[in-house]
């Protein structure tokens, strides 16, 4: 083992592993895309096939990630060059994550901004409106302006940056533990006030009553994309924090709680914004703008909606803060580890990059939103090429890697803890999964999704 790992900073407690590995997959994933993309593609169809994602692919390559990352206790690329046999580039598996967490970031921190943003409009009352046209205007005044947009991306940037400096456990542990629980709650106030609208029903009847001839293979790649994107799986970043775990964590039991806990604010979000788009008469397939209009309307339709609205943004911000300090982590463990660059250095590179790469993104919904490539604008672009390629294309080589090249037995001995857990059958299930079904899957959905079957 290289000699500057052995004072990698790390996770001092097993909740703390537990938070902090939930601060990375809850985000703008949860609250933001979810929504979007759900209402975009036909509602409890979608929900379904994301579902299925989650727990056939998801969940296996979660485990795989952080099984090695804890392994190795080193950056994503160190990770698959150290682990496997020499010679061969597996760690190109972690180049391709630091590629895709640059990407990721860079229409990331442009809605992180609109977060931020919406918590200073929340508090000027200008945005507690249920009219359709109003909220539709407040939005765009805010996305259409290049230099307001531009502004609270920076912003971000700046403040994550700070929040890096300080450490790993010390940041990033601190920061979600809290945190997460006040979340929860605040969503399950605004789903109480949803459901009790009075055309709640419509909405609860979109999200949960499937209609299968939604299905094409777009839309299911478009879930596999999302369920990669909300684990924050397939491009490194989990096997960055499982070099953090302990060597005492139940791996496949943290990993699950983190998904079910990820999967239940999804649709905690799903059940707090749809019934209230069916009975303000908002578009489901608003996209990007569905959360900014929606929520800001539910709060405006109770008493003392204004501070609510002020606080639900201000903790979707900090959840989607949690969530970039682990993209961050990708490029900066990696600038750290294999060229020994200082900290400091790494992430104020890192962020004068993501300041630059970022700003197409955020244009493309002003003044860059007639420059498209393949179609898409630059928001999009990014968007759809980590989620729906990258993402799904580390997964298969993560797959690959942990049932084939680790092999089962040293698979075996790594989530036992070195027989320390009785959790043979488990394991034996996870194998075959990782080995025959997720890679598979994940294959088919890929090529047949990008039409080239
Ligand atoms: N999972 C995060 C979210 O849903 C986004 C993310 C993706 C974070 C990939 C890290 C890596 O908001």
């Amino acid at each position: 083992m290289a000699q500057q790992t052995s004072g990698r900073d790390g996770f001092a407690t097993r909740l703390g592993v537990l938070a902090a590995t939930l601060g990375s997959a809850v985000g703008l994933g949860n609250i933001w895309k979810f929504p979007a993309l759900t209402g975009q593609n036909g509602g409890a169809t979608f929900l379904l096939v994301y579902i299925i994602a989650t727990l056939l692919v998801g969940l296996p390559v979660m485990i795989s990630e952080i099984m090695l990352g804890r392994k190795a206790k080193a950056n994503a690329v160190r990770t698959y060059r150290e682990l496997g046999p020499k010679g061969q580039p597996w760690s190109l598996i972690g180049i391709s994550g630091v590629i895709a967490a640059v990407l990721i970031m860079g229409f990331y921190t442009d809605v992180a901004g609109w977060v931020f943003a919406y918590i200073f409009k929340a508090m000027s009352g200008s945005i507690a409106t249920t009219d359709p046209a109003v909220a539709k205007e407040a939005f765009v005044a805010l996305v259409g302006s290049p230099t307001q947009s531009l502004m609270w991306q920076w912003i971000v940037l700046a403040l994550v940056s700070a929040i890096i400096l300080g450490g790993v456990s010390s940041g990033i542990e601190r920061t979600t533990k809290i945190l997460m629980p006040v979340l929860l709650l605040l969503l399950c106030v605004v789903c109480a006030r949803s459901l009790t609208l009075p055309k709640a029903a419509e909405g609860l009847a979109f999200l949960f009553t499937p209609d299968f001839s939604k299905i094409t293979g777009g839309v299911i790649l478009m879930a596999l994309g999302l369920a990669f994107f909300k684990l924050s799986i397939g491009m490194g970043t989990m096997t960055t924090y499982g070099s953090y775990f302990r060597d005492d964590q139940n791996i496949p039991v943290t990993a699950a709680r983190v998904m079910l806990c990820d999967l239940s604010i999804s649709i905690l979000a799903g059940v707090a914004i749809f019934p209230a788009v069916f009975n303000f008469g908002f578009e489901p397939s608003a996209g990007p703008s569905l959360l900014f209009m929606t929520i800001p309307a539910v709060f405006a339709s109770m008493p003392g909606g204004q501070l609510f609205t002020v606080i639900f943004f201000c903790l979707t911000a900090i959840a989607a803060t949690g969530a970039m300090l682990s993209l961050f982590e990708v490029p900066v463990a990696w600038l750290v580890e294999e060229f020994k660059m200082s900290r400091a250095k790494a992430t104020i590179g890192t962020a004068l990059v993501l300041g630059v790469m970022g700003a197409p993104a955020t244009l493309s919904m002003s003044v860059l939103g007639d420059f498209k490539m393949f179609g898409l604008n630059m928001f999009d672009l990014y968007d759809f090429v980590s989620s729906n390629i990258l993402l799904p294309v580390g997964g298969i080589f993560i797959c690959i890697f942990a049932g084939w090249v680790w092999g089962s037995k040293r698979t075996r001995e790594l989530l036992s803890n070195g027989g320390h857990l009785d959790n043979a059958a488990v394991v034996s299930g996870f194998l075959f999964v990782v080995k025959w079904v997720s890679p598979v899957l994940v294959t088919i959905v890929l090529l047949n999704g990008l039409k080239l079957f």
